[in-house]
């Protein structure tokens, strides 16, 4: 049994995670300030599974808050699992500094403040690789990253705080980059949690370009598997993905199917910031860690609009 720090507890990802880690008999230490990025309704609810858990410590506020740090300093935490960040490619456009501050700045006072524990594993993303060209694809790890946005851009300083910190101080660190992150309490600003959103009220969806821009859709329950999986193996950086890549006509098509509903599209420009392509090489991850993507897309979209369902019945009010 470990005790983990799980930032971002409150969030799409970090609650799953959260919720797991307890489930396997671990203690969760979970940190979160309820980012005004998207409603604060959303991820209370994100935690009601697990927020009473006789193993869970919850505190609310920044991990910029110095103050907050020393509290949580004194936990006995063996392993950080950071999740926190602001995300949202677009946005970051629009306020560059706010992705500095909390997700290179608020990864390296982390750091320095547990450079004793353990292990650190970050949530790194694919957005790090840029546009990347066909004959490029499926993209491996050792690929050199060329960030096209300040979100980007924030993630591959933290991942750069990461390694010199591991060859500074020997703290351990995983750098998990994900690929597209779908499923059960997805943000409402990311593209399937949008279109369903739309498609469940009948109004139609905005696709950006001519649709042909493909995605690795990774599932969340496979993302919280390569977590469990970094608890006892692997340092250095991993892509963590489904393998496979669909274009967003093809999951047009696939919610469709999983939603038994009509959809209507508007096709609008491409937005600045956004790649064509992502598609991952898996081979590190599956021999390293162990990883084997879990749940297909048909399953995992099934699942994600079944949470659309329930979340519209007990939040009416909210939209995005
Ligand atoms: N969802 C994806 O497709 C995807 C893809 C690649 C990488 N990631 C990374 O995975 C991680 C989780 O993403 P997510 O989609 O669950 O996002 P999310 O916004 O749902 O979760 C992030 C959480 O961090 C919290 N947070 C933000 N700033 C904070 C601060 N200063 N102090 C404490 N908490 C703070 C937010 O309130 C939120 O609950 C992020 O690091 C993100 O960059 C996500």
């Amino acid at each position: 049994m470990k005790t983990i720090l799980v930032t971002g507890c409150a969030g799409f990802i970090g609650s799953h995670i959260a919720e797991r880690l307890l489930n396997e008999g671990h203690m969760v230490v979970g940190v979160d300030n309820f980012h005004p990025y998207y409603q604060r309704a959303l991820k209370e609810r994100n935690m009601d599974g697990f927020k009473k858990h006789k193993n869970f410590k919850f505190f609310e506020g920044s991990i910029l808050d110095d103050k907050l740090l020393n509290i949580l300093a004194k936990e006995d935490i063996d392993i950080i699992n950071h999740q926190a960040a602001i995300a949202g490619v677009r946005n970051s456009i629009k306020s560059p500094l706010e992705y500095l501050s909390i997700n290179t700045l608020g990864t390296l006072k982390l750091l320095d403040r547990f450079r004793d524990a353990e292990k650190f594993i970050f949530a790194s993303s694919s957005s790090v690789y840029g546009d990347v060209a066909d004959n490029e694809l499926p993209i491996k790890e050792d690929r050199k990253p060329k960030p096209i946005s300040p979100y980007a851009l924030s993630k591959l300083q933290a991942e750069e705080w990461c390694k010199l910190f591991s060859n500074l101080y020997g703290i351990r660190s995983i750098i998990l980059r994900y690929f597209t992150v779908y499923g059960p309490r997805q943000r409402p600003d990311e593209a399937v949690e949008k279109f369903m959103r739309k498609i469940l009220s009948g109004e139609p969806i905005e696709i950006y370009g001519d649709g042909e821009q493909t995605r690795d859709f990774t599932y969340v329950g496979d993302v919280v598997n390569a977590n469990i999986l970094t608890l006892s193996k692997g340092s250095g950086v991993f892509n963590i993905a489904s393998g496979k890549r669909i274009s967003v006509n093809k999951l047009v098509e696939l919610l469709k199917k999983a939603t038994k509903k009509e959809v209507k599209v508007n096709m609008i420009e491409r937005q600045i910031g956004d790649v064509s392509h992502t598609w991952a090489n898996i081979d590190k991850s599956k021999n390293e860690l162990g990883f084997r993507p879990a749940t297909d897309i048909e399953t995992g979209l099934r699942n994600q609009f079944e949470h659309v369902q329930s979340l519209a019945k007990s939040l009416p009010t909210l939209s995005d």
